[in-house]
């Protein structure tokens, strides 16, 4: 994990147009000559999505030291058939039998934020695109840093959807036939990332959503638990470790950024933050219920796997990580409202699930999920 940056520290490597362009020392060739072809009248404002993906781009030296050895080779990383029944096995047919009568202890509601946890993992190729799409990285043969970043990324990403799909597939507990229609229906509808192809938006998406899988990942490990499960706890518990060392790569990535160049990564934290993070998945849908992601998100939240508490406890993370209240002399005054916004945030977040807390007591509601054969699952919305 980064350490966190000292006050002040971000505005005292900034000197030159404040809010507009990072140092010197980072600018490649491409974008000094970008630099020369904009306007002075639209450098003033703020930075384009083009001058923030050069400023990534010039980081592929620090993405080699400062990336890279978070991901971990295959010959030392978990794979999924490690943590189930060896199909090549004589023991086989015994260690499903185990594994599925673990898995009858197991309320539906679980299963519910398992396979909404396991489909959000299954659309993949989505995210693969979208984090390729930040530095404009798309070729598979190439060799930049940020190039095998995002392929050793997805290679790590590929294992958890394979784990928790094969897992479900083993218990006979969800209509496997429904869930895979759900994942296949995500992958179509792609994702909403407001971002509007502003790499720095796209790298704090990221961020956020890595913390929040490894949260949602962690609350179902330690759920499963105290279930008596200790096979499924250590499947998620796997999953969590990996999306923390993700975590720990994209909050390195903002944390760059907002040394860099700390207007415009603030500016790009607020209007995140405005937007609003939303699960990947908010697309999910099996067919038949238009309501399916919000319906997984109630049964999370009642849970604990995954709550507004956690959102607001997210966003108060990253803005001390960050130094966002730090920054000082290399704001502009849009900068200095947006960092306004966002060390306030936390406070109107928890004020706002406090009202919403209330609300959902008094709605509480039972309904089916296809996921689990139509059986009904108790929710507050
Ligand atoms: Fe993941
Ligand atoms: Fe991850």
């Amino acid at each position: 994990m980064m350490m966190p940056m000292a006050p002040g520290q971000a505005a005292a490597c900034y000197v030159n147009a404040p809010g507009t362009l990072p140092p010197r020392r980072y600018r490649s060739a491409s974008f000094n000559r970008r630099r020369t072809m904009i306007t002075a009248a639209a450098t003033a404002a703020t930075m384009t999505a083009p001058e923030k993906a050069d400023v990534l781009r010039s980081l592929d030296g620090w993405a080699e030291s400062n990336l890279l050895p978070l991901l971990k080779p295959a010959d030392r990383s978990w794979q999924p058939h490690d943590l189930l029944p060896d199909s090549s096995s004589p023991g086989f047919r015994d260690g499903v039998d185990e594994l599925r009568a673990r898995a009858a202890e197991i309320p539906d509601d679980l299963f519910v934020c398992l396979v909404g946890n396991m489909v959000t993992e299954e659309a993949l190729p989505t995210y693969h695109a979208a984090l390729n799409s930040f530095v404009g990285y798309d070729r598979p043969t190439a060799a930049d840093a940020w190039a095998r970043w995002s392929r050793g990324w997805t290679a790590e990403e590929n294992r958890h959807g394979d784990l928790l799909n094969r897992y479900l597939y083993l218990t006979g507990r969800v209509d496997v036939r429904a869930v895979e229609q759900t994942i296949h229906h995500l992958i179509t509808a792609g994702m909403r990332l407001p971002s509007d192809g502003c790499p720095y938006r796209g790298f704090i998406y990221t961020a956020f959503q890595e913390r929040a899988t490894a949260i949602s990942h962690g609350n179902t490990a330690r759920r499963a638990g105290q279930l008596g499960d200790a096979s499924l706890a250590r499947i998620c518990g796997a999953i969590s470790g990996d999306e923390r060392r993700h975590e720990a790569a994209y909050t390195r990535v903002v944390g760059e950024l907002f040394r860099m160049t700390p207007d415009a990564a603030v500016r790009a934290l607020e209007y995140m933050m405005r937007e609003r993070i939303l699960m990947p998945a908010a697309h999910m849908f099996d067919g038949r219920d238009r309501d399916l992601f919000r319906h997984y998100a109630a049964v999370a939240q009642g849970l604990g796997v995954y709550t507004t508490a956690d959102y607001a406890d997210l966003v108060e993370f990253f803005v001390e990580r960050w130094g966002v209240a730090g920054l000082g002399e290399g704001l502009t005054g849009e900068g200095r409202r947006a960092q306004e916004y966002v060390c306030r945030l936390p406070e109107r977040v928890r004020k706002m699930e406090r009202l919403d807390a209330r609300r959902r007591q008094a709605q509480t509601r039972r309904v089916p999920f296809s996921w689990v054969f139509d059986r009904q699952v108790q929710l507050q919305l």
